[in-house]
Parts: C-alpha cells; structure tokens; sequence
C-alpha cells in the first residue's frame, strides 16, 4: 500500500462506539469474553465447543499443540452436518426458513431446516452410490444454487472431504485442482445465470474431466437449461439420481480431526495450495465467530453474505457457521446488476435482512453507482453490517455507514484468511468502539502481534501481522505438502503463524490492516499469485517473459499489470493475451493492462525488479535504480504508462 494510505489512515481520528440502543440486546458488551480468553485460551475454546457444538464422543485433550502442527478437541467426535441440521430439527425448528434463495432472473426457493436435511440425507446416499466412503475427495464445481450447500453438507455427512472451485476458475484451473486432490466425483451443473445470462459449467467441466483420470462420476445438476452433452455411464442427472435414493442417512459420528474440505488459494508461487480445514475445531471457530461478530439472535435475524460458496467466505458465512447456528438466511444467485444496480437493496428490503456481510470492492462500486440507489429501498431493517477480505478505505467505511447503515448500524470489518479458517480480527458490536478502516482487535481468544522485521514485537507503528497462539478453525497444513506449509507460515517468524499481512498499531493499540507484503495481490477480494499470472502468459506460444504487479486501484483494490516480452518476431495483441490467461487461470486474473516491452527491468544479478515496475504502474517517482541492470528499459516503460494514461 502507498506511503499515503498509511499517513491518510493514521490521520483517521473518528470514533464510532455501539449506540445504547444496540447494546441494549447485544450479546457482548463488556470485556469479559476477552478477560476470560486472557486467561487461559484454552479453557475459551473449551468452553465454545461444549456450549455452541453438539459432541456424539467427548473430547480428552483440548490442543495438542505440535508447532506448527495443532489438532484441536482430540478424542472427539461429532457429525457437521448432524450440527448444521438434524439438531435444529430435533429441537423443534424443522419448519424454519433455513434458506431464502433467489435467483437472478427472480425466481425463488424457500427451504426449511426440515427440507434441507431431507435433501442432504437422499443426497448423501446418492454419493454412497457412487461409491464414495468416508475419506474420499469430492470436487464441487457450482454456481450459487441451493444445491451447493447441499452436495457440502452431503460430503460433511458420511465424511468426504470437499474441494469447492469457485465456478468462474477455468477449465483448466479446475483440472489442477482435481488432480492435485485425486478427486473421485465431481458435482456441477448444466449452467447458471449471471448478468442476464446462462454461463455454462458442463462444457467446461467436460473439458477438465478429459485430464482428470481419478473421476469416475459427474454429478450434474439442471440449473441453466443450456444443452449440455452426458457421458453414458460417467455422467448422471442430479434430480434422476435424487429421485430413486434412499430418504435416510443417518449422520455417523466423525472424529474431531477428520478433513472436512479443502479450499485451494493462490501463494506465491505458481501452483495453488490446497487449504486443509477439519472438523471439530472449525465448527467452533466458525459457530462462535458467526455468533458474536454478528451479534446473532437467530430467531429475528435474517442473515445475507454476498460472497460466493467457492470462496472460504462462502464455507464458513454461508455454509457452515450459520447453518450450525440455526440462522436464516439469503442466498442470491447472480451479479448485484441484474436488473438495476438496486438489486441488493431490493433484496434487503423484501426479505427484512438485519445482518449484511459484503466486501469493500463491493461497496465502492455501490459508491460509484451512487447514493439514489440504495435511497430506492427501505433498508431500516439493517442492524449490523460487515465487510471482509481486503482493506476497508475509511472513505469507503463511511459511505457504508451513512448509506446502508444510516449511520446506526455497527460495522463489524473482519480480518482472516482462507487459512485461519474463521473471522480472527473484527470489532465486537456491541462491545468496540470502531474508527473507520481500522479491524480494531483480535477477537477474545486469538493472539495477535505485529513484529519488525527482525521478529521483535511492535506495540506502536508499522510491521508484519503475526499469530502467536494456535486456533480451533487454523489450517492442519497444504494437501501433499507439509514442508511447503512450515515454510509458508511458520519460518519467517519463528514460532508464529505469519500471515503476509502488512499491520499497523495505532496509539489506542487498534490494528489497522495494510495489504498483503507478498507476491499475492488482492483484486476484488480475490488473492491472486503474480507467479500464477506470469506462468500463464509464458505460457502462450508468443511471450518470452513476463512480469506482474498489482497496483492500486481505485475500485478493486488491487488491479493487474503485466509486462511482457514477446519472441524474436512473435505477435500477439493484449486482447488475445488477456483471454489466454482467462483460459488458464479464469476471468478474474486478466491483467487489466499489458505492456509489451523489449526488456524488462532487472538487477544486475538477474531479477525482475517488481517494485520498480510497480512503482512505474502506479505513476510514482523511482527510488534509488543504481541496482538496475540497464536504465533506460525503466524510462521507456514510464513514457509508454504515461502514454496509455493519456489514451
Ligand atoms: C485480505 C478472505 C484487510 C488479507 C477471508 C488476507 C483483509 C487475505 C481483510 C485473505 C480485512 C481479508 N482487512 N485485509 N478485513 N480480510 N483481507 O484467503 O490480505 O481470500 O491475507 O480470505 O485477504 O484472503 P482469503
């Protein structure tokens, strides 16, 4: 993040406490969840586990903390889905509305605690007969429909382990992460909708599949209506299937440290990791954070995530911490521009949502759309609103909570990572004090620290976000690589998780994020590895290097920049290249603009100098180039920025 953004925050001096008026039902308004945890995290935890999740087998020791190896509630065992479903309907709630889903072209789906768990159930059964045994890895390649929730919770019941893809990943970037996971079934669908049109998913699922040797069934579910091609005997529809299974799974017990799912997520290299996440401690991690962060009454709440199910927000805020907690909650199928740029605020009005989660990329398009559009709709019903996964501008901050909040609802900002499994930094809101763009604290029984670069401890200014005590919801490691997982995030600082976070500790001890200090960049909320995007431009018949950078923008937070090198008398132009990349890696990892330059700026020694090119994408004044190979590459790659700025 620019020098600037660092002083513009520092400068951010308002206050925004919890309103009487809000603590007067808040769960936490004191200290004492933090007091407690002080004392001893894991008593904390302990105490969340037996409180907030059902156990069929209790537990023996709560961490058996192996640095940087944890296994948390060792002994026990318990059933997820049984947790998300069957004991709200053995409570009494069957008939609550588990899901309000609306799609994008307006139609609508109710579906009750009862319904869904009759489902899950026939769904379970459905994977049994295709062969899957607990253990196994299922692949999920959805759009956002009922159904996704349902082919998780199926995989949590008879304990295979999921690997969601967010569906706008290619074909290929879906086959790397089936392969990786040697991935037995793969569920997706015909198509969804998305800005008005169907996207087809099984052409593309097709296409994966012809590379993927461990498949043997594809599950397909009808969403888009699109003419899709089945493979006899590999491929099967999902209401066919669904339509002779069996009404009754029972929910087998699980031991605390069986996987649950992973969830593959950019590094710094090329290749993604494969995110493993277990049971019994990331069901706590997620029930107690989904109920305290949000301040959860789930018998009034009505309970809305916008993220999609294929990112961790989508597992643990829509998936699994709400559905343990008998929330209800909105689903919505497609873009927040379909029809109008209302839609959201549409949604929110006719379902009375009191709990919003959104991201800031999010909320500064909603800026940019303007103030009339969310003034179209009574959004009174509102009563917390939150914000994940990159930086939150103090400007952005306040139009949120002006405009959607109308300057009474609490902003809860939640820092975490697809690898801590649930929110760990956030505000409590009925019991913070907020300042806009700040997460504030680490939330009552996480430890965290911001450290120089030599390790020592920062109690004021400038440094690396750290975590110093294991957690229930953290990752047991990357799938088939242990080594990469101690040297990702436990070497750089030893004895602490270190999360490529840059932090600041202001003079009120609040944590202000500042962006990643790594080679990931993050666009949209989305982490994206510039090694990822440069393997995939190398790839291309025509390019003889590559260099990426995220530089700041403006709406996205993040945007990308590649420099590239073509072959001695090779030809390509910046849309064709753009598209390959979307064909290796997915839309979201186009560059947004590619310089084609004959050189690249490097060290002596051979590096590509990244910070000078961002610096150049950014417009900034260079620093210090005596490092610097050939200087003249630098200006010539200035004069074309400065040029296409002009265009
Ligand atoms: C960033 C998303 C600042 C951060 C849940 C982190 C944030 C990465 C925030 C993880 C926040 C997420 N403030 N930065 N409130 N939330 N980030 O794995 O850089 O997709 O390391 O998980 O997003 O992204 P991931």
């Amino acid at each position: 993040m620019a020098d600037e953004t660092i002083e513009a925050l520092l400068l951010e001096q308002r206050k925004f406490p919890p309103s009487a008026a809000f603590k007067k039902n808040a769960l936490v308004v004191g200290t004492h969840l933090y007091d407690e945890a002080n004392a001893d995290y894991e008593a904390f935890w302990s105490r969340q586990a037996e409180e907030l999740v059902s156990w069929s087998t209790p537990w023996s020791q709560t961490c058996d903390w192996n640095l940087p190896f944890s296994k948390w509630f060792v002994g026990g065992t318990l059933n997820v889905a049984y947790n998300c479903l069957d004991r709200h309907v053995e409570a009494g709630r069957g008939n609550k509305v588990a899901i309000h889903w609306e799609g994008e072209p307006g139609d609508t789906r109710t579906i009750t605690y009862a319904e869904l768990l009759s489902e899950v159930e026939r769904f379970s059964n459905v994977l049994r007969g295709l062969g899957v045994v607990r253990g196994d890895r299922i692949n999920i390649y959805l759009p956002m429909i009922p159904e996704a929730v349902v082919a998780m919770l199926a995989c949590a019941r008879i304990g295979a382990a999921h690997s969601v893809v967010f569906g706008g990943f290619s074909s290929q970037a879906l086959a790397d992460r089936i392969n990786d996971a040697s991935a037995k079934v793969l569920i997706t669908a015909d198509g969804g909708w998305r800005r008005g049109d169907v996207f087809p998913l099984k052409p593309q699922a097709d296409e994966a599949v012809a590379s993927t040797p461990s498949i043997e069934h594809v599950v397909v579910v009808k969403r888009g209506n699109n003419d899709v091609s089945m493979k006899a005997g590999r491929d099967h529809w999902y209401h066919e299937l669904m339509a002779t299974a069996d009404p009754k799974c029972a929910a087998e017990p699980m031991d605390s440290e069986q996987l649950l799912f992973l969830l593959y997520t950019s590094g710094t290299t090329g290749k993604p990791k494969g995110i493993m996440h277990t049971t019994g401690g990331y069901l706590t991690h997620v029930t107690y954070t989904h109920k305290y962060v949000f301040d959860l009454h789930p018998e009034t709440d009505v309970y809305w995530c916008t993220a999609d199910v294929g990112w961790v927000t989508g597992h643990s805020y829509i998936v699994y911490g709400p559905l343990s907690n008998g929330a209800t909650q909105v689903i919505y199928e497609g873009v927040p521009n379909f029809p109008g740029n209302d839609r959201l605020w549409s949604i929110i009005a006719k379902y009375g949502v009191t709990i919003f989660y959104t991201a800031p990329t999010a909320i500064r398009t909603f800026m940019k759309w303007g103030t009339q559009e969310p003034a179209k709709h009574d959004l009174s019903s509102l009563r917390v609103i939150g914000s994940v996964g990159e930086p939150i501008n103090p400007e952005a901050w306040m139009w949120y909570h002006e405009h959607i909040g109308r300057g009474n609802c609490p902003i809860v900002d939640t820092w975490w990572q697809t690898e801590t499994g649930g929110i760990m930094i956030s505000p409590l809101p009925g019991a913070t004090t907020t300042k806009p763009g700040s997460a504030t604290f680490a939330l009552p029984g996480v430890g965290a620290e911001v450290v120089d670069e030599a390790g020592n401890t920062v109690t004021k200014g400038g440094g690396y976000l750290t975590l110093t005590n294991p957690w229930p919801g953290m990752l047991r490691g990357i799938w088939g690589d242990p080594e990469r997982y101690k040297e990702t995030y436990w070497s750089r600082f030893p004895g602490r998780y270190f999360a490529g976070d840059g932090a600041k500790l202001d003079d009120d001890g609040y944590l202000w994020l500042l962006g990643r200090v790594d080679d990931v960049m993050n666009v949209s909320g989305h982490r994206i590895s510039t090694t990822e995007v440069e393997s995939a431009l190398v790839s291309h018949p025509s390019v003889a290097e590559a260099a990426v950078v995220g530089a700041n923008d403006a709406t996205t937070g993040q945007a990308i920049i590649a420099y590239v090198t073509l072959r001695g008398g090779a030809e390509v132009n910046e849309t064709d290249l753009r598209n390959h990349v979307a064909k290796e890696i997915g839309a979201i990892a186009k560059p947004k603009t590619i310089y084609f330059t004959p050189d690249l700026p490097k060290t002596r020694s051979g590096k590509i100098m990244r910070r000078l090119l961002r610096d150049v994408a950014e417009g900034r004044n260079l620093g210090d180039t005596t490092t610097l190979a050939d200087a003249s590459v630098v200006t010539e790659l200035q004069n074309r920025a400065a040029q296409s700025s002009e265009d």
